[in-house]
C-alpha cells in the first residue's frame, strides 16, 4: 500500500527542528490555530500588557543587578551610582521602578475585567485560581524590591511589615526575628530580600505565569458574553463558530494596546518618573536611618487598600493582629470567588441591576480604600476605612447572596458583537 505524504508536514531546518521538538506544534496550538472568541473589547488588553510589564521586569532587572550591591552600607549609594554614573543607569531604574507601578495598574485591571465577566467561573477556576497566587507572588516581590534601594523608606516599610508577623500570638516575636535575621531590619534582612527578589519570587512568577497561560488555552478564553464559544462549532472543521485565529486577529490588536500603553508609560518615565512621590517616595531620597522615623510611614500606592485595613481594623489586647487577619483575609477571599459566585449567568451584562451596583460599589469602595491607606489617618478617615472594609468582604458575599433572588437575563446562545 502507497504511504499518502503529509501535505503538512514541514520541511527544511523547520522539518528538522519539528520532528525533534514541536515548535510549529506549539505555535499552531497556541497561536495559529488557537481560536479566541471574537468580541474582545478594550479589557482584554490587559492580559498581553501584563506579559509586557514583566518581561520589562526581568530585563531591567538583569541590568540594575549588574550594578546594585546588597548590603545595608552599599545599597542605597549602588542606586546613586546606577542613577548618576551608569550610562543610561537613570532609565533602566526609572523603567524598573515605575515599572512595578504599571504591573500593578495592569494587573489591577485585568483583575477587574475578571471579576466583571465572571471569568473566573467554570471552567476558568483554575486560571483564576494561578492568578491569585500570582497577585500574592507580586506582592512579595514589589515588597521586596522596595527595600533594596536603603533609603529611608524602604527601612521603615520593612520594619513596618516584617512587624507584622510578630503580632502572631505565642511566636510572633521569634517569627519576626527570624524573618528579619537580626532584631531590627538590618544587613541580613537586605541580603535575603535581595536573594528573594531577584532569585526566588521571580522564577515562582515565571512559573505560574506559564501555568496561567497553559490552563487558559486548556479551556478557551472566556469574552464579554460570557458565552462559551466552544459549544458552537462548524461542523465541517470543527472551528468554533464565534472564533478567530488569536495570529493574526488579535496579536495585532495587542500591537495597539501596547503602543497605547507604552505612550502613556514613556510620558511617565520620561516627564514625571517619581509619580509625584507615588512611585519613588521623598523620605526614599536619603538613606536608611534607624534613628529618624520618616514623618508618615506610608506604603506604595498598591498596598493602600489593605494598609486602610489594618490601621481602620480596632487592636485587640494591645495587639494589631486582628488586623493583620483581615487583611491577610482580604487577599485570601480573593481564592475563593470561582466559587462564592453564584449567579446563573457570567457577564455583568446579563445580570440584574442590583449586581451591577454591588460591582460599581466594589471598585468605588477599592479607589477609597487605596486613597484612605496611603494618607495620615484621622477618626473620620479611620471610620471610613472601617466602612469601606465591610463594604470589601460584603461584595463578595454579595456574589452569593444576591443570585438567589436576582433576576437575570437570558444569556445569547452566541457572542453579540
Ligand atoms: C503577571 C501577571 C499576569 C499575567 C502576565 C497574566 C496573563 C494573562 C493572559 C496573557 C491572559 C489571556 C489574555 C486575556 O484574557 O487578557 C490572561 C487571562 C486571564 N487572567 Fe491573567 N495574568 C496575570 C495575572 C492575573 C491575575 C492576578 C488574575 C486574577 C487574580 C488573573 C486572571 C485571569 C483570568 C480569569 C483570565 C481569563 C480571562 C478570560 O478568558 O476572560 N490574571 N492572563
Amino acid at each position: 500500500m502507497a504511504i499518502i505524504p503529509n501535505p503538512h508536514k514541514t520541511t527544511g531546518l523547520l522539518g528538522w527542528i519539528d520532528d525533534r521538538f514541536p515548535l510549529t506544534k506549539l505555535w499552531k496550538d497556541h497561536l495559529a490555530e488557537y481560536y479566541a472568541p471574537k468580541n474582545f473589547n478594550f479589557w482584554y488588553f490587559f492580559g498581553s500588557l501584563a506579559l509586557l510589564v514583566l518581561v520589562n521586569q526581568l530585563l531591567t532587572g538583569i541590568f540594575l543587578t549588574m550594578n546594585y550591591k546588597p548590603g545595608a552600607d552599599t545599597a542605597f549609594d549602588s542606586v546613586q551610582y546606577i542613577m548618576r554614573d551608569v550610562p543610561y543607569g537613570w532609565l533602566i531604574r526609572y523603567l524598573h521602578a515605575t515599572g512595578a507601578t504599571a504591573f500593578f495598574v495592569v494587573v489591577y485591571a485585568h483583575m477587574f475585567r475578571g471579576i466583571m465577566y465572571g471569568s473566573h467561573r467554570k471552567p476558568r477556576e483554575l486560571i483564576w485560581v494561578f492568578g491569585a497566587l500570582i497577585y500574592l507572588c507580586l506582592m512579595a516581590e514589589a515588597f521586596c524590591g522596595y527595600v533594596l534601594p536603603w533609603g529611608n523608606m524602604s527601612y521603615w516599610g520593612a520594619e513596618v511589615i516584617i512587624s507584622l508577623f510578630g503580632t502572631v500570638p505565642y511566636i510572633g516575636d521569634a517569627l519576626q526575628t527570624w524573618i528579619q535575621g537580626d532584631f531590627s531590619p538590618a544587613d541580613a534582612t537586605l541580603n535575603r530580600l535581595f536573594s528573594m527578589h531577584v532569585i526566588a519570587l521571580p522564577f515562582v512568577l515565571v512559573g505560574l505565569v506559564a501555568a496561567h497561560i497553559i490552563a487558559l488555552h486548556e479551556v478557551g478564553s472566556n469574552n464579554p458574553d460570557g458565552v462559551e464559544i466552544k459549544k458552537k462549532k462548524d461542523p465541517v472543521t470543527h472551528i468554533p463558530l464565534d472564533g478567530i485565529p488569536f495570529h493574526p486577529y488579535y496579536t495585532v490588536k495587542d500591537l495597539v494596546g501596547v503602543a497605547g500603553f507604552l505612550i502613556i508609560f514613556a510620558a511617565v518615565i520620561l516627564f514625571a518618573p517619581e509619580g509625584g512621590g507615588m512611585v519613588l517616595e521623598k523620605p526614599n531620597f536619603i538613606p536608611a536611618n534607624p534613628q529618624v522615623t520618616p514623618d508618615e510611614i506610608t506604603p506604595a500606592w498598591y498596598f493602600g487598600v489593605f494598609y486602610a485595613m489594618l490601621r481602620g481594623v480596632p487592636s485587640m489586647f494591645n495587639s494589631q493582629f486582628p488586623g493583620v487577619v483581615v487583611m491577610f483575609a482580604a487577599v485570601l477571599i480573593l481564592f475563593f470567588l470561582p466559587w462564592l459566585d453564584r449567579s446563573p449567568v457570567k457577564s455583568i451584562r446579563y445580570k440584574g441591576t442590583l449586581s451591577k451596583i454591588a460591582l460599581v460599589l466594589f471598585a468605588a469602595d477599592f479607589v477609597m480604600l487605596n486613597y484612605l491607606g496611603m494618607n495620615k489617618p484621622d477618626p473620620t478617615r479611620t471610620l471610613l476605612a472601617r466602612i469601606g472594609t465591610v463594604v470589601y468582604f460584603g461584595f463578595f458575599i454579595s456574589l452569593w447572596l444576591i443570585p438567589k433572588f436576582e433576576k437575570t437575563k437570558p444569556e445569547p446562545e452566541r457572542v453579540t458583537e
